[in-house]
């Protein structure tokens, strides 16, 4: 069955989702903890020159394929080469898709039950006690039910959006909260600056510490800049396949950069500032977002609404998240299929809803199967896709537009929507060289510490 494809409504529209993709729970917890331990903005020094060398030629790259083929990864990599291997390419990137979302619904869960928790003053006996809040959070996540309980409930929105379709729902539903996310943000970084001590926590994002900039500090950076803009999984390829010909790429690809590291940094303000403020000791990861911060907003006047604000800007992060990580699943069974958007959304979601329930599981509710992986079955999700998938996934798409696809296709396609722009072959190549490389370091990086057991660079 041949269905006209779908299309975005608006070039606003477009670029909103794209950077909703790319804005998730990456940009909100895990860069300001890394950049604030990685020598401030020494860390954000090598962290933009990754995402405008290496981030920026492969969010091109991916949007100039999708768009020439108008299909998602399998069937665009089948297209400009038939019948050769480079279709598993694509295949990778809808596998990653599975692997991502199963552990990130879990977390949207997670976010979604803390939103309830804050509005109904669930945080207050946890105010100054980081402890107690990391109790009560451990308690929560190795429970059985109620972790999957809530991971269903993110699960359905971000299925029910989908199902509007592209312009419908993903575009409809970006619109709206992009722009309450940066609202949100701002407020609660304002806040912060306008606490006594607050400008602590901006000296401890901000001031260049070259000392403490290690290498595993720069491959932290290279890493980062590959999964906050959500690339090597086809991503873009399925969202840029909805653009029409007129569309400047370089400039699209260019805001979402823009937008996914100045809200990153946004959040870094809102939650340093803060935490600095109130003399919380700023933890990394998951601890600084569901154990610091929930034992530091009832010390605020106002905590309830501070944390409840938090917390649903959160979710919209990781909505708009999850919903271009589905639509790379919904899109190939569509695209290669025939089926129908919803039968698609709807299978689909619930398989990638119950490999997430395990992933809850095997954090100790019940069901271990800790002992297969040596490591629980969540964190294998998580470390099999970011650290392997994806940069694999990158790396090729990179390969490919070299040595398959050809440089000149490549430009031809791009200078659509950008008439008096020359693009130098040279620099392209160059770009893509360079990113191919990086990534190709980061795998064997990765691949040696698992059989060396320390790894080369950090
Ligand atoms: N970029 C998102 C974040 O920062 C996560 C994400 C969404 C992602 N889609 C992706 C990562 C695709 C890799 C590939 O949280």
């Amino acid at each position: 069955m041949i269905q006209k494809r779908e299309h975005w409504g608006s070039r606003m529209g477009f670029i909103l989702a794209a950077s909703g993709s790319a804005v998730g729970i990456g940009n909100i917890w895990k860069y300001p903890s890394i950049a604030g331990q990685n020598g401030g903005a020494a860390f954000t020094l090598v962290y933009l020159a990754c995402i405008l060398v290496v981030g920026l030629s492969i969010v091109i790259a991916e949007f100039v394929i999708g768009r020439n083929t108008q299909l998602s990864p399998v069937g665009a990599f089948e297209k400009l080469a038939p019948n050769t291997s480079w279709k598993w390419v694509g295949f990778l990137g809808v596998g990653s898709a599975f692997a991502i979302l199963s552990f990130y619904g879990v977390v949207g869960g997670w976010i979604f039950k803390y939103i309830i928790m804050s509005l109904t003053g669930g945080f207050d006996t946890l105010a100054g006690s980081p402890d107690t809040a990391g109790n009560v959070f451990n308690t929560f996540i190795t429970g059985l039910w109620a972790p999957v309980f809530y991971q269903v409930i993110f699960m359905t929105v971000c299925i029910w959006v989908i199902i509007h379709g592209v312009k419908g729902g993903i575009e409809k539903w970006s619109k709206i909260m992009m722009p309450l996310i940066i609202i949100l943000l701002a407020v609660l970084a304002v806040r912060g600056m306008t606490l006594p001590g607050g400008s602590e926590g901006l000296a401890f994002l901000f001031n260049p510490r070259f000392e403490e900039l290690t290498a595993s500090g720069i491959v932290l950076a290279l890493g980062h800049a590959f999964f906050t803009l959500s690339l090597g999984m086809g991503t873009m390829i399925t969202y840029g396949s909805y653009l029409g010909k007129k569309e400047n790429l370089l400039n699209s690809a260019l805001w979402v950069i823009f937008l996914d590291t100045a809200i990153a940094m946004l959040a870094g303000v809102a939650i340093f500032t803060t935490v600095f403020a109130l003399g919380a000791n700023p933890a990394e990861g998951p601890g600084l977002i569901f154990v610091v911060l929930p034992s530091v907003f009832p010390q605020l006047a106002g905590g309830t609404v501070w944390g409840t604000m938090f917390f649903i800007l959160l979710f919209m992060a990781a909505l708009t998240s999850a919903i271009s990580i589905l639509e790379v699943v919904t899109a190939y069974f569509i695209d290669q299929k025939g089926w129908s958007r919803k039968k698609a959304t709807i299978r689909f979601g619930a398989v990638i809803t119950v490999v997430g329930a395990f992933c809850s599981f095997s954090l100790g509710g019940g069901i271990n199967i800790t002992g297969i992986f040596g490591i629980s079955f969540f964190d294998f999700m998580d470390g099999l896709s970011s650290k392997y998938m994806l940069p694999i996934g990158g790396m090729f798409t990179a390969i490919f537009i070299l040595k398959k696809w050809g440089i000149p296709n490549f430009i031809n396609e791009l200078k659509n929507g950008m008439d008096h722009f020359n693009v130098p072959p040279a620099l392209i190549r160059t770009l893509l060289t360079i990113g191919a490389a990086v990534v190709a370091f980061i795998i064997f990086n990765e691949i040696y510490a698992v059989f060396a057991g320390k790894a080369l660079i950090g």
